[in-house]
């Protein structure tokens, strides 16, 4: 069977990027692989936080992904931080990875120009990354198309280790879905829709209301042609929705926009299927958020299971490197 492995940060609101992009895929794939899915809180270090909001985001993020549909007794699910074996790889990782390498990471570009502090961590970021996906042993990564760099940066890390101490890590892939892999922002669909815009009208968070989600899409920007097609370079707006609507109802983005006509019905439809998406996971993480001991006895048995993972490939690591055993 193969091995799935993915992650999400605690940081901001889950929004729709993240449903659509990656959290839809874990579902499907947990029935198909052998699925280990983790909230990478140590992720959520590299820039600065609010210990109590950190903590309240570990645990809600890890409700949320239940109530999306990820089956803590299907697969695996844990926090990073619960596994200290994720941060003994990393060091290696940090030592296998190029300084140009890391450098040349678009994530770290973006998060660090005009930053007035940029730590350390977020530079390595990448290498703590990698060490998620290799102690899995890990075949796929469902992630969404703005992960595709790291993925590839993992990639190399396991060729370059595996050539330089022998066979040790299984090279992962990126799965990445047909739709819904670049959700972009509505009101700058010029821009990837993110958490960091943290109540901006142009992302959907999957906790929203249907009053909010409505408003949102009313006011998405579109252009002036009055053409429902999808075409993301001339029309970036209007492809956006048909994406979403796409995704949403399961179909492509063209074919999505069969029967629509006016830019107001298309905000409409798209409003109603993201509303319709959206109604049963927000039932299931309220009654999710009112048990929180019981996430956390599910978090602990994640964790549990992670570690058998991560240490046998951790033992193997230390000893093809030449660490003397402990
Ligand atoms: P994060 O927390 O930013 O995002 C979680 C997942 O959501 C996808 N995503 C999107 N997909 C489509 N459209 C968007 N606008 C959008 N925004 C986010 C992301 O591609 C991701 O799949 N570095 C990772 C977390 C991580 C990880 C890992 C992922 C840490 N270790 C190991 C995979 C494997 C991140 O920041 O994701």
């Amino acid at each position: 069977m193969a091995r799935v492995f993915s992650g999400i940060k605690p940081t901001g609101s889950v929004h729709l990027g993240n449903l659509l992009g990656a959290l839809r895929n874990w579902v499907v794939m947990q029935d198909e692989a052998d699925a280990v899915y983790c909230v990478v809180d140590l992720h959520a270090l590299t820039v600065r936080h609010d210990p109590a909001e950190l903590r309240a985001a570990t645990l809600s993020l890890a409700q949320l992904l239940i109530a999306s549909g990820i089956d803590p007794e299907r697969c695996t699910l844990f926090v990073q931080g619960h596994v200290p074996e994720h941060t003994e790889c990393a060091w290696v990782m940090e030592c296998t990875a190029s300084f140009g390498e890391l450098r040349r990471m678009t994530q770290f570009k973006d998060k660090s120009e005009g930053a007035d502090f940029v730590s350390g961590g977020l530079f390595t970021y990448p290498a703590l990354q990698a060490s998620d996906i290799l102690l899995y042993d890990t075949d796929q990564v469902p992630v969404g198309e703005d992960q595709r760099q790291h993925i590839e940066l993992t990639r190399d890390i396991a060729t370059r280790f595996n050539s330089r101490y022998g066979d040790t890590f299984v090279v992962p892939e990126a799965v990445i879905p047909p739709a819904g892999a670049r959700i972009m922002d509505l009101q700058h669909p010029e821009n990837k829709m993110s958490k960091s815009d943290d109540g901006a009208q142009g992302t959907i968070l999957l906790l929203d209301d249907p009053s909010a989600i409505h408003k949102k899409f009313k006011r998405a920007v579109t252009d002036s042609d009055g053409e429902v097609r999808f075409d993301p370079t001339l029309k970036p707006g209007v492809s956006n929705l048909l994406s979403i609507l796409g995704a949403a109802i399961d179909r492509g983005p063209e074919a999505a926009a069969d029967g629509i006509e006016r830019y107001g019905d298309l905000k409409e439809a798209t409003a109603e299927a993201v509303i319709d998406l959206l109604r049963p996971l927000q039932a299931r993480y309220h009654e999710l958020a009112a048990d929180p001991a019981e996430t956390g006895r599910l978090l602990a048995l994640g964790a549990e299971k992670a570690r058998t993972v991560a240490s046998a490939t951790l033992d193997r690591m230390r000893s093809n490197l030449g660490l003397l055993p402990r």
